[in-house]
């Protein structure tokens, strides 16, 4: 049984704006991407690592980042797309495993842990997503920012990456989306994350399993100080 993690790197950070795409910036000396890719490289369950970044990083990131830090199971760096659908898609191209783990670069507090629990419950229910419960009340609001509705938030939750799924269940629901994709987005529909897929694209259910607090995206900037003061702690413990 095979099991390779694609790790998205090909996204441009405009919420966060600056010259450098925050998978690249500094935490702690080490640039965001490099934490998540050592985590993969540590995690037993993992075999191998599906790279994707934009055309013109793949040199670079070859370089400073997969040789410089010795990285043995990276097996392949691909060019992403314009949406992060669609660099997944690439990544899904180049993989030839039995399951899949897919994980943003931008959350660099991904831990063995987490990527054991994600796992297994892939194994065991064929899609499993990391997510958090919502601790905020969370509000459906109109075009003209007045509140519509109060939604549950006992039913809620913050949705998270590992996504791990049985291979061939994410390639076949990417199939049946590709095939419709301009009606589709014509539609009005957004894909955002890649349980979408498989929601909407197949008749098995994704298992919600319990990420981290922790396990943050840097979208703007105060998260990256946010997680400077994680990472500062987590490295502490490990020496
Ligand atoms: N990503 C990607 N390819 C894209 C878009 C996003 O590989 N076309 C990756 C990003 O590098 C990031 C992860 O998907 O690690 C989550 O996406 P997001 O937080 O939206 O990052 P960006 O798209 O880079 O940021 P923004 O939406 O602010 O432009
Ligand atoms: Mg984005």
């Amino acid at each position: 049984m095979k099991t390779t993690a694609i790790l998205l790197a090909a996204g441009q950070g405009k919420r966060m704006g600056g010259a450098v795409a925050k998978q690249y910036l500094p935490l702690l000396g080490k640039p965001v991407l490099y934490y998540s890719l050592r985590a993969f490289e540590e995690a037993k369950e993992v075999d191998s690592v599906i790279l994707v970044v934009g055309e013109e990083e793949k040199e670079t990131v070859s370089e400073t980042i997969i040789r410089q830090y010795g990285f043995q199971k990276v097996e392949a760096v691909v060019t992403g797309g314009q949406e992060r659908y669609l660099s997944v898609y690439q990544g899904l191209q180049a993989a030839d495993c039995d399951y899949v783990l897919i994980h943003d670069s931008a959350r660099p507090m991904l831990d063995g842990e987490m990527i054991r629990r994600i796992f297994h419950e892939a194994v065991k229910e064929k899609a499993a997503v990391a997510a958090v419960p919502v601790k905020d009340t969370i509000k459906f609001a109109d075009e003209k920012g007045y509140i519509r509705e109060t939604l549950d938030r006992e039913a809620l939750w913050s949705i998270q990456t590992p996504q791990a799924f049985e291979t061939a269940l994410l390639k076949e629901a990417y199939r049946v989306f590709m095939e419709q994709e301009r009606s589709l987005k014509e539609g009005g529909i957004r894909i955002t994350d890649d349980a979408m897929m498989v929601e909407t694209f197949s008749d098995v259910k994704v298992k919600l399993v319990t990420g981290s607090y922790e396990n943050i995206k840097v979208t703007t900037t105060e998260d990256l100080s946010v997680l400077e003061v994680f990472c500062r702690r987590k490295e502490g413990k490990q020496g």
